[in-house]
C-alpha cells in the first residue's frame, strides 16, 4: 500500500529503524548480539559482560569488565525515599506496574540525567539503571510478600544478589545453590535484547524525544507488560495450570482452534520458525530441574510443542514455541510467583533497552518519532446545530 511508511531515516519508528546491535533472520532461527551468536554467549559469557557487548559493540578486555563490574556492583543500592515510594502501593499491586512507576522516579534522584548529551552523564545513568533495577524488582517483589527489604550485599555477583535480596530472610547470607544461578545469568542472556521488539520500540519512540533514559525505559516497561509480549510468560503459566493433565489438552487445542484463546508461549512477529532461545531455556530446564525437582507442568508443555508442531492449525500458521514457553517453568521452579516472571524479562532486557536507547540519541538523523498515518475518517465538513442532530 504506498500510503504505509517505507524506509525514512526522517520517520524514527516507522516500519524500519536502523541498529547495529542485534541481528535475527526469523525464517533460521538466527539471533545474534553484535554479531555474536546467542548459543555462544550463552554457553560461554555471563550476563554483566554481554551487557557491556549490547552496549559498547565489542566483549570487554579482562580489565574493563573488571572495572565494568565494579561500576554496577556499587550502585545496587536506592535511595531510601524509594522505599517509601513503593510502600505507597497496595500489597497486591503488580510488580510490573509497580516496577514502571519506581523506574520513572529514579529519575527525581539524578535530575542531570536530562542532559543527555553529554556522554559521561549518559554512561552515569546506563550504569545506575543496570545496577539498581534488579533492587528495585527485589524490593517490589518484598513489598508484595509483605517481607522487610533486604539490601543489596556487594561481595556478591550481580545474579546472586539478586537472589539474595528477593529470598533472604533471617539467615547472615544467602547461599543460591550454583546451578540456578547460572539458570538465571543465561536466561538475563537470553532475553538482553530482541532488535525492535514492542517494548524496546516503546524505548526509542519516547527517547527520540530527548527525554531521560528512566523515563524511556519505564515505556518499555510498561509495554514489555503486556500479554502478548514480555506478559506470556506469567500467562503461560497460568495456561498451563488451568489445563492441568494432559488429558484436559484436546479440548484445550479445540478452543484455540476455535479462536476462543491463544496457546501462550506460542508464535511470533519475526521467528517464523523455532525461536533459537525457546531451546536454550528448554535444555536449561534439564539442568534446574537436577536441583529443584521436575516441575509437574513440564509434560502438560512438552505434551502441548508435540501436538502444535505436528497439528495442521499452528504448522499452517508457523506458531513454534517462542522465549516465554518454557521459562515460566524455570522461574516457578526457582519460586517466583507468575507475577514476578515479566520483572526478570526486564531485568535482562535492560541493557537492550538502553544500548538501543544510546544508539538512538547518538544517531543525529533519526528524529523525534512521528510514525506516518493512512487517514480512514470522514474529511471536511460543516458542523450540525444540536437541533438538527
Ligand atoms: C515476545 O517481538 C519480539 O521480539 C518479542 C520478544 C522479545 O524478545 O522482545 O520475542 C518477546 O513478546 C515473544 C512473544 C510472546 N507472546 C506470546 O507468546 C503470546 C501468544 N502469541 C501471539 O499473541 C502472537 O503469536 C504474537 C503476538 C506473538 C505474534 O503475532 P503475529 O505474528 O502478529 O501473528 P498474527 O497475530 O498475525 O497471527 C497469525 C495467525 C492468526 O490466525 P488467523 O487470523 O490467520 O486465523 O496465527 C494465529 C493468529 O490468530 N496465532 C495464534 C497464536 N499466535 C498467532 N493462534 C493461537 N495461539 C497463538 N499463540
Amino acid at each position: 500500500d504506498p500510503g504505509i511508511a517505507t524506509y525514512d531515516p526522517g520517520f524514527v519508528n516507522t516500519s524500519s529503524c536502523r541498529s547495529s546491535i542485534t541481528y535475527i533472520d526469523g525464517d533460521k532461527g538466527i539471533l545474534e548480539y553484535r554479531g555474536y551468536p546467542i548459543e555462544q554467549l550463552a554457553e560461554h559469557s555471563t550476563f554483566l559482560e554481554v551487557a557491556y557487548l549490547l552496549l559498547h559493540g565489542e566483549l570487554p578486555t579482562q580489565t574493563q569488565l573488571d572495572e565494568w563490574v565494579h561500576d554496577v556492583t556499587y550502585h545496587t543500592f536506592l535511595h531510601e525515599n524509594c522505599k517509601q515510594f513503593i510502600e505507597g502501593f497496595r500489597y497486591d499491586a503488580h510488580p510490573m506496574v509497580m516496577l514502571m512507576a519506581s523506574v520513572s522516579a529514579l529519575s527525581t534522584f539524578y535530575p542531570e540525567a536530562g542532559d543527555i548529551s553529554d556522554p559521561e552523564v549518559r554512561q552515569a545513568q546506563i550504569t545506575r539503571l543496570i545496577a539498581k533495577i534488579p533492587t528495585l524488582g527485589a524490593f517490589v517483589f518484598r513489598h508484595q510478600q509483605g517481607k522487610p527489604y533486604v539490601y543489596p550485599d556487594n561481595r556478591l555477583s550481580y545474579t546472586e544478589n539478586f537472589l539474595a535480596m528477593l529470598f533472604r530472610m533471617s539467615e547472615p547470607t544467602y547461599q543460591a545453590d550454583p546451578r540456578l544461578v547460572q539458570a538465571l545469568e543465561v536466561l538475563f542472556i537470553l532475553h538482553a535484547d530482541h532488535e525492535q521488539n514492542c517494548s524496546t520500540n516503546a524505548v526509542r519512540s519516547v527517547g527520540s524525544s530527548q527525554v531521560d533514559p528512566y523515563s524511556a525505559v519505564a515505556a518499555g516497561v510498561g509495554a514489555l507488560y503486556g500479554p502478548l509480549h514480555g506478559g506470556a510468560n506469567e500467562a503461560v503459566l497460568r495456561m498451563l495450570n488451568r489445563i492441568k493433565t494432559t488429558d484436559n489438552i484436546p479440548d484445550f487445542i479445540d478452543g484455540v482452534k476455535a479462536g476462543k484463546e491463544k496457546l501462550m508461549g506460542f508464535g511470533h512477529r519475526v521467528y517464523k520458525n523455532y525461536d533459537p532461545r525457546a531451546k536454550i531455556i528448554k535444555k536449561a530446564c534439564d539442568d534446574v530441574f537436577e536441583v529443584t525437582g521436575v516441575n509437574p507442568l513440564l509434560k502438560i508443555a512438552q505434551e502441548l510443542e508435540k501436538i502444535a508442531l505436528e497439528d495442521e492449525y499452528f504448522v499452517k500458521r508457523k506458531l513454534y514455541p517462542n522465549v516465554d514457553f518454557y521459562s515460566g517453568l524455570i522461574y516457578e521452579a526457582l519460586e517466583f510467583p507468575p507475577e514476578m516472571f515479566t520483572v526478570l524479562f526486564a531485568i535482562g532486557r535492560t541493557p537492550g533497552w538502553l544500548a538501543q536507547w544510546s544508539e538512538l540519541v547518538q544517531d543525529k538523523e533519526q528524529k523525534i518519532a512521528r510514525p506516518k498515518q493512512i487517514y480512514t475518517g470522514e474529511r471536511t465538513r460543516d458542523f450540525i446545530p444540536m437541533s438538527e442532530r
